[in-house]
């Protein structure tokens, strides 16, 4: 027997292709592994004669989909933010925090008293609880060192998370992710001696596959975020943008001018910012954590986006502020209840649309040549993943070919 190959049979395969069926499934599917990645699949009874020697592995009518991926998060960093929970309980609100010294700016103390290892070890068991729930692709993010070598350091921490799990890492630099203390209104300034030097460097470690900011009132502007990706087209890196998310400033035609990967959080998108992602062909990434969090009441545009067609993505925006969410199975629930999305775009949203959202080619879809990320589901239908809350149904994970 060739031991090389794996073949999982008497599945529901959620392809997440588009064949015309919902899901893209395939009921009683066969998918071929081979040399980690996906060799065959389809109809049992379609299975080439030569795999019928093969051992099979029976998965009883199981739901298969691709593993899962969370293309948004910030699981890097130190000290939590349970006490700024309590004040906005208490009535202040996210800006109020921000204002007034707490908000990203008390996680940057914290991160950058912590320890690379100390930063490994806390953001590990947040990378495990995902894990837990089939995920085996996820985006992280710096930008809670604001300072050269605390961003690089959050950097190699992410790097090192994807040799310490089985799991594949997409790294975000964002230095422009808030203004230091020691730069309170010189944000150029900021820009020009920490954040831009620090990209450089960042990237010429090999910590980077893209480049994210933050365009806010409370954050930086569209200019001066321009500057940041112009360094980021100048090193041949993509980019992505934190953009209306508390306000309209424009941030997402900027970003899409740039061809950027995604824009996400979109509360406050109008329709001349969902034009200009459907021409770039960005992701609008959706972050319902941070809405529910920040008890926020404007929802994101999300029939514009369907009708020009710009592709959405999901993601739990896993952050000790704004999102402390390390559920991607909750994060879809709440896309469904929260933005009204169907199960099947949930589904979409954290497989074939956020692979895109980080440019990963060859995950995303059960199809022949992508990578063997998949999740086998003790499930019926495949749009229970998004109606049970608090419930993970994951049987088995396998991660280019192996569990
Ligand atoms: O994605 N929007 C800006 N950044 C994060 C919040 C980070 C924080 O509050 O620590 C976000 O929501
Ligand atoms: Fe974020």
């Amino acid at each position: 027997m060739d031991v090389s190959k794996r073949i999982l049979t008497n599945a529901r395969l959620a392809t997440l292709v588009d064949t015309g069926a919902p899901y893209g499934l395939i009921e009683d599917g066969t998918l071929v592994i081979e040399g980690g990645r996906i060799a065959w699949i389809g109809k049992t009874p379609d299975l080439p004669s030569h795999y019928s020697s093969c051992k099979k592995e029976d998965l009883g009518g199981r739901v298969v989909t691709p593993g899962l991926i969370d293309c948004h998060t910030h699981v890097v960093f130190g000290g939590d933010r349970a006490r700024e929970f309590e004040m906005r309980l208490e009535g202040a609100t996210y800006e109020e925090v921000a204002r007034a010294g707490g908000g990203i700016i008390s996680t940057v103390k914290a991160t950058r008293a912590a320890s690379e290892e100390d930063l490994l070890a806390a953001a590990l068991t947040r990378v495990d609880a995902l894990i837990a729930e089939g995920i085996t692709a996820i985006e992280i993010k710096s930008g809670y060192g604001l300072d050269r070598d605390t961003e690089l350091r959050m950097l190699r921490v992410a790097r090192r998370i994807a040799k310490e799990r089985p799991v594949t890492v997409r790294t975000s630099f964002l230095g422009a992710h808030a203004i230091p203390p020691d730069y309170k209104d010189r944000p150029d300034a900021y820009l020009d001696e920490v954040c831009l030097p620090a990209l450089e460097a960042a990237h010429s470690e090999g910590l980077i596959d893209a480049v994210d900011g933050f365009c806010e009132g409370i954050a930086f502007s569209p200019e001066q975020i321009r500057r940041v990706f112009d360094k980021a087209r100048d090193l041949g890196l993509a980019v992505k943008l934190h953009a209306e998310q508390l306000s309209n400033l424009g941030g997402t035609a900027l970003a899409a001018s740039y061809g950027a990967l995604s824009a996400d959080h979109l509360e406050y998108l109008d329709e001349a910012g969902v034009s200009a992602m459907a021409a770039s062909g960005s992701v609008a990434v959706v972050l319902p954590g941070a809405f529910y969090t920040l008890r926020e009441t404007q929802l994101p545009p999300m029939d514009l986006l369907r009708q020009h067609k710009v592709p959405i993505a999901l993601a739990t925006d896993c952050n000790p502020g704004s999102s402390p969410l390390a559920s991607l199975l909750l994060t879809m629930n709440m896309g469904c209840t929260l933005f009204r999305m169907t199960p099947e775009e949930a589904l979409a949203g954290v497989t074939r649309v956020a692979a895109r959202a980080l440019g990963l080619d060859d995950q995303g879809t059960l199809e022949p040549g992508k990578r063997a990320d998949l999740a086998v589901w003790n499930i019926a239908h495949p749009a229970e993943l998004s109606y049970r809350i608090g419930f993970n149904a994951l049987e088995k994970r396998i991660f280019g070919g192996s569990e």
